[in-house]
């Protein structure tokens, strides 16, 4: 099948790989030129393990080429995907559909013979009837159907999930456009993966209710957490001791600083309007927004509370900064907040992220971009593990206590355990089983903190 993809971002530029790896013949296209050059070198605009491989090994193929020109890619397509961006629409918090319906006008332009043409971006229930109307209209003779195909990948872990998805969604209304999609995910079938094929609105709101779901799974055992804080209890343990219930399941029960990232805060934001707009308010998600905001900000107060609530001066290790590891996606993290928190109470911040730090250059100000944890903990008061990288899972303890002015650790992650770290002789603090911890620094007024031994 030829297939061309508008827009090379994260979901363009993967489901494309991918659709050539199925052995499909694919262009992706994009507005930027400068992205679109890169990849013709082999140059990757993200970081995605795997996918510089894929995108190689298929381009040498002959099965992968990338272009700007949209109509050239168009014309010839069995099925033109639109994987552009829906970020959250300034001023009012409804997504942006902006790009989208700027790449249907163009679509529509560019149709030749018989096209479906599919929305993969996240778009708000109603879109593909837009896109349908904004295509008729600019081309009364066009042949085409529309059909909805939301993406489930994960950042880091894109490849591998979109080439074994738990399942894959398509909203069509032809039989025409379900043959083609079929045809499209025809290689899927050997693994056995469940095919929801539905209506466009069903697909639409499918994909919303999917990111909602999980963004509250997380929200709720964040609150959870600090309720643990408070009696004694270990979250790790209480999510373990529900996540067994099958009904209930083990993932995206991980307490933390709150969910980031490209994904949730935007999609649950638009999920949020949309139900406005239909008149059913949805309560739920409106309570995890609210509180999702104010956590990230408020872990700065773990990080003071270890010196009695006084940062100024201090300085404190950022270990993570991209919403998730394996990534260099800094959209909407948490560190953003927290880090402006810290900055605000007069910490001075230095920062280490393994991929991210190109892009945090364009979203932080004022902190000092160190190479490694090592040099980033250097002189530091306290280090906090925002981000749960590989390369933070086994810190050498001594080194850290060598380099660190004071053995401060807030482990925002939960990837360590209390006692160790106590044995270590850190003063340590993580999120939702602290109660062997209290308060672990003292603030001496000459601006020397020293650290205390924890209290058990
Ligand atoms: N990032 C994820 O993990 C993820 C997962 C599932 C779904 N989604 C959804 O997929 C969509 C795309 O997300 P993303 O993270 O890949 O965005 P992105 O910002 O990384 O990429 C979008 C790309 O589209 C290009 N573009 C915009 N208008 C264009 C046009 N008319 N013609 C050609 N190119 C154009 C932009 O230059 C950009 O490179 C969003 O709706 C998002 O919600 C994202």
């Amino acid at each position: 099948m030829r297939i061309a993809m508008i827009g090379s971002g994260y979901v363009g530029l993967v489901s494309g790989a991918c659709f050539a790896q199925f052995g499909h013949d694919v262009v992706c296209v994009d507005k930027e030129e400068g992205k679109i050059a890169g990849l013709r070198k082999g140059e990757m605009p993200i970081y995605e393990p795997g996918l510089d491989r894929m995108v190689i090994d298929n381009v040498r193929a002959g099965r992968l080429a990338f272009a700007t020109d949209l109509k050239g890619a168009v014309g010839n397509a069995d099925a033109v995907f639109i994987a552009v961006g829906t970020p959250t629409r300034r001023g009012d918090g409804h997504a942006d559909l902006s790009y989208v319906y700027a790449a249907a006008a163009e679509i529509a332009d560019a149709i030749r013979q018989y096209t479906v043409i599919v929305t993969k971006s996240t778009v708000p229930v109603g879109t593909g009837r837009e896109v349908a109307r904004i295509i008729r209209e600019t081309q009364p003779a066009a042949e085409f159907d529309v059909c909805s195909n939301p993406e489930f990948l994960r950042e880091g872990a894109a490849i591998e999930d979109f080439m074994r998805p738990d399942r894959v969604v398509i909203g069509v209304e032809t039989q025409r456009a379900r043959d083609v999609m079929a045809g499209v995910y025809r290689p899927l079938n050997l693994i056995q993966t469940p095919m929801v094929f539905t209506n466009i609105e069903t697909a639409e709101v499918t994909k919303y209710a999917g990111n909602a779901f999980l963004a509250t799974k997380i929200t709720f055992i964040n609150e959870i957490a600090d309720l643990c804080e408070k009696v004694g209890a270990d979250v790790q343990e209480v999510a373990r001791g529900i996540g067994l219930d099958n009904r209930i399941g083990a993932k995206f029960l991980h307490a933390g600083p709150g969910f980031g990232g490209s994904c949730f805060p935007k999609d649950v934001r638009a999920l949020i309007k949309t139900a406005q707009d239909y008149d059913v308010p949805m309560r739920i998600l409106e309570a995890v927004e609210g509180v999702n905001d104010t956590r990230k900000r408020a872990m700065a107060r773990k990080v003071s509370a270890a010196f009695a609530g006084v940062l100024r001066g201090k300085t404190v290790a950022i270990l993570g900064l991209t919403f998730k590891p394996n990534t260099d996606d800094m959209r909407e993290a948490p560190s953003i907040p927290l880090i402006m928190a810290l900055q605000d109470m007069g910490a001075k911040v230095r920062v280490h992220d393994p991929q991210g730090m190109q892009q945090a250059k364009q979203v932080l100000s004022d902190v000092t971009y160190c190479d490694g944890p090592y040099d980033c903990v250097e002189e530091a008061d306290a280090a906090v593990i925002v981000t749960e990288w590989e390369q933070f899972r086994a810190l050498d303890f001594d080194r850290l206590k060598e380099l660190m002015a004071c053995p401060v650790i807030v482990d925002l992650r939960n990837i360590y355990r209390p006692e160790d770290m106590k044995q270590q002789g850190f003063a340590y603090t993580c999120v939702g089983r602290s109660s062997a911890f209290q308060p672990v620094a003292v603030y001496v007024p000459s601006g020397q903190s020293t650290a205390v031994a924890p209290r058990g």
